[in-house]
């Protein structure tokens, strides 16, 4: 018989961490939205005390998004559980995931304590989660780095304090299969009350090892797997949920374990963390690359036609491949349009399925056919629009080979509308100049990206820019089939992200690490 492993997924946490992936609450919520769908038994929200917009993310996924267990992190300091907790509090099934080193190298140099030290800490926090909710997990981090019997003797304790899952973690990536099986089999003969609680894995991908090892692990015994949709996370990445959930579907025979996931959903979700993270699926990438299922060799394509079984061992569509890829155009309703975006992830509200609509239409007036790539560009752009100091009225641009490039840029800042004219090298350059001069920012563009969403010369353009402003780096992207236009839209982006940071730093918010 199948053992049923509890999939937690991470990717609003550590999947956050990647660089650059930063989510705002709005975008958090959608994921949370679509990951109940695809079916994960636990939501790691975020972080409740390091910003108060990982605790309003967590908040409103606890009270909004039936189906997964939510769940905040929490270093083992009183203020970040009570935190956890004042985030989680109005939500019907929530859990405490609080975490201390185990590992000497962290003990002596990060947290600078003995081992003795850590292991009251952890005992406490444990007890002091528990006078909040039953539901309480924690993690040795760095255990792969840790002394066995140490490790051992903490889990013990832990455990007796009142944790119902102890996860072990492979913090920076560093154990091997064979050797991840060894320590999970040594924890299940080492501590003697494990089984009150559930194995889970924590691993990363700094030597391209996590979903093997995650795998290793299950095969060991462990009875939960910590993962993230396209495997994004901190440095390399975390364990890949895909990978993970086909693999065990796949080779139940050998694993004899499964997850509750509904598989069919694995390609939606992909592509909506992919684009609100605006972090690209390479294309040779396992489950939900553009290439997954493509047969290019004529051997294969020979034996496919024959029989799939040949050189196909998942099928396409159980990951959600080839689903009906409606192709709107000029004369689609905003029904199709509406209905295509819930297919596609997308749940917006009434004003912002109006505006995205409205561009809709204006799109297709320019281009013969919409596809997916074209609505998911703008309704992402749409929705993510909460925080919006400054907003483009209109602009109009002058270039040629003889002539140096003008441009005249009305903007809305405020309740104002300011108008401009100014020049550069370049329009792009013309309007970054005279906007930044508008708006009396000082920030400095880091990398200015353009990219073709679909073929053609009438295509969106997605235009991605990063910028600096003292010590804080945003991404900002637009699109539109106007090049200069889609560069002010990514421009404008960044600079609202940096004006709600500044808003939120002013407010006296601190932002905090993990240790
Ligand atoms: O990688 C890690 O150790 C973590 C812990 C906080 C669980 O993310
Ligand atoms: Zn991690």
């Amino acid at each position: 018989m199948s053992r049923l492993i509890q999939i937690f997924d991470t990717t609003l946490r550590d999947g956050e961490q990647s660089p650059g992936a930063t989510m705002n609450v709005e975008e958090k919520i959608l994921i949370a939205r679509q990951l109940a769908r695809l079916g994960v038994d636990i939501i790691e929200a975020g972080f409740a005390v390091s910003s108060s917009g990982d605790f309003e993310a967590i908040q409103k996924i606890s009270q909004e998004v039936e189906g997964p267990v939510v769940c905040s992190l929490a270093r083992a300091k009183a203020a970040d559980v009570d935190s956890a907790w004042e985030a989680l509090k109005g939500g019907e099934k929530v859990r405490i995931h609080t975490f201390i080193s185990t590992s000497d190298i962290h003990l002596k140099y990060q947290f600078r304590m003995t081992r003795k030290e850590a292991l009251d800490r952890a005992v406490e926090i444990v007890q002091h989660s528990r006078g909040y909710v039953e539901d309480v997990e924690f993690s040795p981090m760095d255990a792969t780095r840790s002394e066995e019997s140490y490790l051992c003797e903490m889990l013990e304790a832990v455990i007796s304090a009142g944790a119902k899952t102890v996860n072990i973690p492979d913090t920076v990536g560093y154990t091997t299969p064979e050797e991840f099986h060894r320590l999970i089999q040594a924890i299940r003969r080492r501590v003697p009350n494990i089984d009150q609680a559930v194995i889970s894995v924590h691993c990363h991908n700094d030597l391209g090892l996590a979903v093997s090892n995650s795998l290793s692990a299950v095969h060991a015994g462990a009875g939960q797997v910590e993962c993230t949709i396209n495997g994004i996370g901190e440095r390399a990445g975390n364990a890949s949920l895909e990978e993970v959930v086909m693999a065990l579907r796949t080779r139940k025979d050998f694993f004899a374990a499964d997850t509750q996931i509904t598989t069919e959903e694995i390609i939606t979700t992909s592509r909506l963390v992919s684009r609100i993270t605006r972090m690209p699926v390479q294309p040779n990438k396992a489950i939900v690359g553009a290439n997954a299922f493509a047969h290019e060799s004529g051997i294969h394509q020979d034996g496919l036609l024959k029989e799939k079984m040949t050189y196909e061992i998942i099928r396409p569509e159980s990951v959600g491949v080839g689903k009906t890829r409606m192709v709107l155009g000029k004369h689609s309703g905003r029904h199709a349009f509406k209905n295509r975006l819930e297919e596609l992830g997308y749940h917006p509200n009434e004003a912002d399925l109006n505006k995205a609509f409205e561009r809709l239409k204006h799109l297709a007036d320019q281009k013969k056919e919409i596809f997916d790539e074209d609505l998911e560009a703008i309704i992402s752009e749409e929705m993510g629009r909460k925080v919006e100091r400054y907003r483009l009225v209109s602009i109009h641009s002058e270039s040629g080979s003889n002539i140096s490039p003008k441009v005249t840029v009305e903007l809305a800042v405020g309740e104002q509308v300011l108008k401009k004219a100014g020049q550069g090298d370049g329009v792009v350059d013309a309007a970054y100049k005279t906007i930044a001069s508008m708006t009396e920012t000082k920030s400095h563009l880091k990398s200015y990206v353009v990219k073709g969403i679909t073929g053609g010369t009438d295509a969106l353009g997605e235009v991605t820019v990063i910028l600096e402003e003292r010590e804080r780096r945003v991404m900002g992207h637009g699109a539109d089939t106007d090049i200069i236009i889609a560069s002010v839209r990514a421009y404008l982006n960044g600079l609202n992200k940096l004006a709600a940071w500044g808003d939120r730093k002013n407010s006296g918010e601190k932002e905090v690490g993990l240790i």
